[in-house]
């Protein structure tokens, strides 16, 4: 009894305490509920733009932000409407898992993260009659339900980070997220800095020892092995 009293005493503040994320997380523009701080951007783009734009705070693998539960769309439904519009429509992280098999399968469809990998997205709050015939989704306040839409649609966005996802910044995440301008586009996933120049063209031979953006590191071509790869790769090219 005596221990279990010293247990909870001790305890119960560190449950307390402010992280690092919730405490920066702060503005009009975003909202810091369950473990997860989200942050809307009132800039209108297409849907790969705004998967890679999620940078607000580096060592936190930001991504698009996931509706998981009704806490969640009450929170962002909040932020939306004090922040924006009701009536805009906002990305998700939602896509559809398998381009071959239905749109219309609730299954088909997950919470992406940045680096490809995704959780079931079945708990989805589709307006009724969806989905339907796009891969990507938005939410909209006003109807308070989710839509599909088409990658290059351009709409608002809120990212999410995550406490789950934290890891220690590196060098090489810090000159990633740098290195972004508005002609050069740039993506950092489990350890890797991808580089997109997408005004820049040039033979194979030339790309190969072009990769070298970054001093103090050895680029190279991209090597696209997983399914994960390939979706990265996808947002870049699109
Ligand atoms: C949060 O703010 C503190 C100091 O205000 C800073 O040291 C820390 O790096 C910030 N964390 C993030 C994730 O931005
Ligand atoms: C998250 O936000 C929702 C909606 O405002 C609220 O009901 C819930 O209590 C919040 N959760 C936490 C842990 O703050
Ligand atoms: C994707 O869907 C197609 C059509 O339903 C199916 O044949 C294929 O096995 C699915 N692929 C995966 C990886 O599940
Ligand atoms: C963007 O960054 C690249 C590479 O560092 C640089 O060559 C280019 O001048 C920059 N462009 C703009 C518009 O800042
Ligand atoms: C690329 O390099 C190979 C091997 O050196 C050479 O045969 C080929 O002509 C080069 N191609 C171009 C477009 O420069």
């Amino acid at each position: 009894m005596l221990l279990s009293l010293v247990i909870l005493l001790f305890t119960f503040p560190t449950a307390n305490a402010v992280t690092d994320l919730q405490a920066n997380c702060t503005g009009t523009d975003r909202r810091y509920n369950g473990t997860s701080c989200y942050v809307m951007v009132k800039t209108a783009i297409r849907h790969s733009a705004a998967k890679l734009s999620c940078n607000h705070y580096l060592g936190y693998s930001g991504h698009l932000y996931h509706i998981r539960n009704a806490a969640v769309q009450a929170v962002t439904k909040q932020l939306i409407s004090t922040y924006s519009l009701a009536t805009d429509y906002i990305w998700t992280g939602s896509e559809t898992i398998n381009s071959s098999a239905a749109l219309t399968d609730k299954n088909n469809w997950a919470h992406y993260y940045r680096d490809g990998t995704f959780v079931s997205g079945t708990n989805l709050p589709w307006a009724t009659g969806y989905p339907s015939t796009n891969n990507r989704a938005f939410y909209r306040s006003t109807d308070d339900r989710i839509f599909p839409q088409a990658e290059a649609s351009t709409s608002f966005y809120i990212c999410e980070y995550e406490e789950a996802l934290k890891q220690p910044v590196t060098d090489l995440e810090q000159k990633c997220v740098n290195l972004k301008n508005s002609s050069v586009l740039t993506s950092f996933v489990n350890d890797a800095c991808y580089v997109l120049q997408p005004a820049v063209t040039k033979n194979y031979n030339d790309s190969k020892v072009s990769c070298n953006a970054l001093s103090g590191y050895n680029g190279h071509l991209a090597h696209i092995r997983t399914m994960e790869e390939l979706w990265i790769a996808e947002a870049f090219r699109f």
